[in-house]
């Protein structure tokens, strides 16, 4: 490889890193849309939606892997554990709603929503 590919190649390299790693943001939009999708979720467990709560549950558990992501990046271990711990809680509601148990679904939700919480109280400036 001559030294002008090597360059070329090097930048594209380079401009292909970054742009994974700035794909996962954590910021205000991205909550407000868990925020939606947890609102959602407890309201279709106490409608004994099966359908839509396991959408709902799914689409949890996959931004809590994000989120997971996102904070090891950062490097911060807390984040990470109760980004884990929230995703089996989503994990969790899709087993008992598919086996229609909304009561241990109802309180899973809560418990999820408290870890929302726990999260905030250290990372989040404004609470
Ligand atoms: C691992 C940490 C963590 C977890 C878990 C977490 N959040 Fe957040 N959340 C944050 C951080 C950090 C911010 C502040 C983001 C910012 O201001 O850029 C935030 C902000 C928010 C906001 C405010 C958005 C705004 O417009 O100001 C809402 C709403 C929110 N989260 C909902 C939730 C819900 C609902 C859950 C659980 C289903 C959850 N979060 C779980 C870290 C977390």
């Amino acid at each position: 490889m001559n030294k002008l590919k090597l360059i070329v190649y090097s930048l594209l390299v380079m401009t292909a890193t970054s742009v994974i790693a700035g794909e996962i943001s954590i910021d205000e939009d991205y909550m407000q849309v868990m925020e939606d999708r947890q609102k959602s979720l407890s309201s279709n467990i106490s409608l004994k939606k099966v359908n839509a709560a396991l959408n709902d549950a799914k689409s949890l558990e996959e931004s809590f892997n994000d989120v997971e992501t996102f904070y090891v990046h950062k490097g911060k271990e807390d984040a990470v554990n109760w980004s884990k711990e929230s995703r089996e809680l989503a994990v969790s509601i899709q087993k008992y709603v598919a086996s229609n148990d909304f009561d241990t679904a109802s309180q899973t939700s809560v418990a999820l929503a408290k870890t929302c919480k726990t999260c905030h109280r250290s990372y989040k400036k404004d609470t």
